[in-house]
């Protein structure tokens, strides 16, 4: 019988029509609440036909400890940063993705994070239900500058919001969306550091790369205006922990929101939990149930095509589909 690893969480726990298209399957699922380890990973590895997975470690020695069964993995989601894509695709492992439908819902997480540190909201909610009515004053977001840094799908989705609330917006990406910029007046930053000066908001939307880890540090948030609020809704190894922590408390940072980190979930005494000005929420901006019913569809829908020795709706890698296997 063929065996589906079931690792995402927001999957499992959110009703909708994905589970019974998942049942139609007619595999046996192997459930798990991930994001798993790589020593997890590999306790599990070896049994299954398929991955349907979230944010687990599956690297080289996983996918080697996988083989020969494993032949497909489908990603829920979009970031395939903790997947050794490179070793998948030489061991003609097809990996499956679900591009364009959750960046609606990132980009409104991005402005719930960025309202919530503009007016003080978490500690405003706080001081009341402590039946303290302390009143806290913040800052308009109108007239503002944000700069996107990754213009894809959801800094687009971030940069059309921006305009709604009369922020001029600067944007900055390896591949210039020339017609969208022109579209809604996006400002074209010739450089990471046009962006860095300028803005009054820095918000994190590229994958993340050798090229993009740690590209926020002490360095390039020392050339930032003072009290610059910076989002991340991407990947928590886009900035430097040590770094952000000292720039929150020295007052150059005047925000940071996340809603990732560089370890998830975070130890106790991760510092980014007590420092000042941090907003942080777990992992939760493709969280709706619209979005996660959409990406669960998606994935579901890529794993059955494949299954079936058919042609998913998008794929990461170039690796052949195998032969129908149910
Ligand atoms: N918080 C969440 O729950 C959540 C949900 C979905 C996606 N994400 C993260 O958000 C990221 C972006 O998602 P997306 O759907 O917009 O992806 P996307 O591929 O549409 O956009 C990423 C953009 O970043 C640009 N980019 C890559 N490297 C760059 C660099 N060095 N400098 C400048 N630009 C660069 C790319 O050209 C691309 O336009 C994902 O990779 C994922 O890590 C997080």
């Amino acid at each position: 019988m063929t065996k589906i690893l079931l690792t995402t969480t927001s999957y499992q726990d959110t009703p909708g029509p994905h589970h019974e298209l998942l049942d139609s399957i007619g595999a046996e699922i192997h459930r798990e609440r991930g994001p798993l380890s790589e020593d997890k990973m590999l306790e599990l590895a070896g049994e299954f036909d398929a991955f349907l997975c979230g944010d687990d470690m599956i690297t080289q020695a996983v996918i080697d400890k996988s083989l020969p069964r494993l032949k497909i993995i489908s990603k829920y989601g979009i970031g395939v940063d903790k997947i050794d894509v490179k070793y998948a695709t030489e061991k003609g492992i097809p990996l499956l993705f679900c591009p364009g439908v959750n960046h609606t819902t990132v980009a409104e997480h991005t402005f719930a994070l960025m309202l919530s540190l503009s007016r003080k909201f978490v500690e405003e909610v706080n001081f009341v239900r402590e039946g303290n009515w302390k009143r806290l004053t913040g800052n308009e977001l109108m007239g503002k500058k944000i700069g996107v840094i990754g213009l894809g799908r959801i800094g687009k989705e971030v940069s059309t919001r921006a305009k709604a609330f009369s922020m001029p917006v600067m944007g900055y990406d390896l591949y210039w969306p020339e017609e969208f910029a022109n579209e809604h007046e996006i400002e074209k930053a010739g450089s990471l550091e046009d962006i860095f000066t300028t803005c009054d908001i820095v918000s994190l939307h590229t994958n993340l790369t050798p090229e993009t880890e740690n590209m926020i540090n002490a360095a390039s948030m020392a050339t930032m205006k003072k009290g610059v609020m910076i989002l991340n809704c991407a990947r928590g190894e886009l900035v430097s922990t040590s770094d952000m922590v000292a720039a929150l408390e020295s007052g150059q940072v005047g925000g940071y929101g996340t809603d990732v980190l560089d370890q998830e979930p975070p130890p106790a005494d991760h510092p980014l939990l007590t420092a000042p000005n941090c907003v942080i929420t777990p992992h939760i901006g493709s969280r709706t149930y619209e979005s996660v019913e959409r990406q669960a569809m998606m994935a579901t829908q890529n794993l059955l095509n494949c299954l079936k020795g058919e042609k998913p709706l998008a794929q990461v890698n170039d690796a052949p589909i195998p032969e129908a296997l149910i």
